[in-house]
């Protein structure tokens, strides 16, 4: 499927290996395509001269090889991003720093097909979903970052008659973000965006199974004119390189999104590091809760967005969806006549709405969730099956007659697996909503504004949609109560993330 037109240098140079590579799409665009670490403006390999493949999820083939990152990678890239910041970034204004990312944002414009193509090829993702959806949103983060750039302020704080006060809001310095494989360009963006906007400079690690588009941002970075050091990407595996990120003695903050367990073992590592800064972006398990006076076709397509968009790899798709009992027998009839019709394959077709799970791995776990749903009692009412010879296609999957204690209730699934189930009253989808550990999201339908607006009050999620589900923008907050996560990301509320505040009391006259 992927024609290299150039490869490796040619044997004689066993020890090293071309960082470019130009590589043909699927749909007939030719890429250059970065494979080793970005450090200095510099693509160079690892200390160690190792590499990884990385997959085409839609076929299972290998794309290409990328260099492998270790704990010496991480060391050279920090030093990278200190001595960045101290010589060059800390003293760039905000102007400047926002001029810069508002090119980053046109460079991203310019080539917005060809990175769509490539998140397509590494991701599985439908070529018109990231053209149309995450490109447009990676690229709005950008700027929407770039903006703030010099609205960055601290406050005069009155205090008493012979003193001066005030704060400012400072940068951390060395910041690292860690990344999932989900929706890479944006997830890049979330953090990236206002770490540099904040005046930090960046070790940036995408996941191992999606590092193409992170490296070519890279390249983007360096054609804008990011001063050298300020953005570093190392591609490599979490358990190497992202932990030696989590325990790095000089890095001053982490942000990441991924799973809970590894969520919670970058705390673990703050802790017994430097206490580092940690914002955490985890999992869900989000209940959908559509009410009988809902407008019912409305619902049934935004509650079918909800879980099936992106293959179901959604930290925040809606995979409890509880349905008034008058409307249920209506709801799951249109629902899963919906989910039926669902264009599933080669995610470079025009049509194809469902494109294939990340990886075998997350395949396999999927069919394993549909296993134990079965085996615990839940009937599966259409789909729990692979979809085609090759790839990584699940075929959309639901789940009825469920209850709360049922593993596919409790766990997070990341697959196109959805669970509905009836209630009678308010105070009971109240109480089932919150019967997990998760607090991620939550969605409402009803026409009755007085009930939306109370029962988006009372549940206990860092966002809750009312009448449509997975709508995001740049500019507002995002994030999870209980076990989904710590901090926000986007919006005004991001840039407390990702600086420190400083306090200065001068004295105007206060004697000892
Ligand atoms: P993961 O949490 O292992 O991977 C996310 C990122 O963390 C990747 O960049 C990975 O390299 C890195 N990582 C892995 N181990 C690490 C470690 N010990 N220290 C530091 N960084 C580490 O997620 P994975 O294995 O890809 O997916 C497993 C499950 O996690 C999914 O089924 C889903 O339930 C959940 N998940 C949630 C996401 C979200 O958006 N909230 C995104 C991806 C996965
Ligand atoms: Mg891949």
């Amino acid at each position: 499927m992927v024609n290299r037109i150039k490869c490796y240098l040619p044997l004689l140079f066993l020890s090293t290996y071309s960082n470019e590579e130009k590589i043909t799409l699927p749909n007939g665009r030719i890429s250059n395509v970065y494979t080793g670490l970005f450090i200095n403006n510099e693509f160079v390999d690892s200390v160690d001269r190792k590499v990884f493949e990385t997959i085409n999820p839609a076929t299972g083939k290998v794309i290409t090889s990328v260099a492998e990152a270790s704990d010496k990678d991480v060391d050279l890239a920090v030093e990278a991003a200190a001595n960045a910041f101290n010589d060059v970034w800390n003293h760039v204004d905000g102007k400047e720093r926002g001029r810069l990312l508002n090119k980053l944002a046109d460079l991203m414009e310019r080539d917005l097909e060809e990175l769509a193509a490539l998140e397509t090829l590494d991701n599985g993702k439908p070529f018109y979903s990231a053209k149309t959806y995450d490109l447009p949103s990676a690229i709005s983060c950008y700027r929407y970052f770039a903006g703030w750039c010099d609205k960055i302020h601290g406050k005069v704080i009155e205090t008493q008659h012979d003193k001066f006060c005030y704060t400012r809001r400072e940068p951390f310095g060395v910041c690292s973000a860690i990344i999932p494989w989900n929706y890479p360009l944006e997830m890049q963006a979330w953090k990236m965006a206002p770490t540099l906007a904040c005046g930090n400079t960046i070790v940036f690690k995408p996941s191992e199974l999606t590092p193409l588009t992170a490296l070519k941002v890279a390249a983007l970075c360096k054609e804008a004119g990011f001063p050298k050091g300020v953005v570093n990407v190392l591609s490599g595996f979490g358990p190497i390189v992202g932990a030696a990120i989590a325990s790095h003695m000089k890095i001053n903050k982490v942000s990441f999104t991924g799973s809970n367990a590894v969520g919670k073992s970058i705390l673990k590592a703050s802790a017994d590091s430097n206490l580092k800064n940690v914002s955490l972006e985890l999992g869900g398990k989000s209940p959908n809760i559509i009410f009988a006076d809902s407008d019912l076709d409305q619902a049934v397509k935004w509650a079918h967005m909800g879980i099936f968009y992106d293959s179901g790899q959604c930290c925040c798709a809606g995979s409890r969806v509880y349905v008034e009992d008058s409307i249920y027998d209506k709801f799951i009839n249109k629902f899963k006549e919906h989910a039926l019709n669902i264009k599933i394959g080669d995610p470079f077709h025009k049509d194809t709405y469902q494109g294939p799970q990340i990886s075998l791995q997350q395949f396999n776990k999927i069919m394993s969730h549909i296993e134990t749903g079965k085996k615990e009692g839940a009937t599966l009412l259409i789909g729990g099956e692979r979809h085609g010879e090759q790839g990584y296609f699940i075929k959309p999957t639901i789940f009825t007659n469920v209850n709360e204690e049922m593993t596919i209730m409790q766990e997070e699934i990341f697959g196109p697996v959805v669970s509905v189930s009836k209630f009678k009253t308010i105070e009971e989808v109240i109480k089932k909503a919150h019967l997990t550990k998760y607090g991620l999201a939550a969605a409402v339908f009803t026409k009755d504004i007085t009930r939306a607006i109370k029962i988006s009050n009372e549940l206990k999620a860092g966002t809750v949609w009312v009448n449509c589900y997975n709508l995001v923008d740049a500019n507002t907050p995002f994030g999870g109560y209980k076990e989904s996560g710590i901090g926000r990301e986007l919006g005004k509320y991001a840039l407390d993330q990702y600086t420190q505040v400083k306090t200065v009391q001068i004295n105007l006259g206060i004697q000892m």
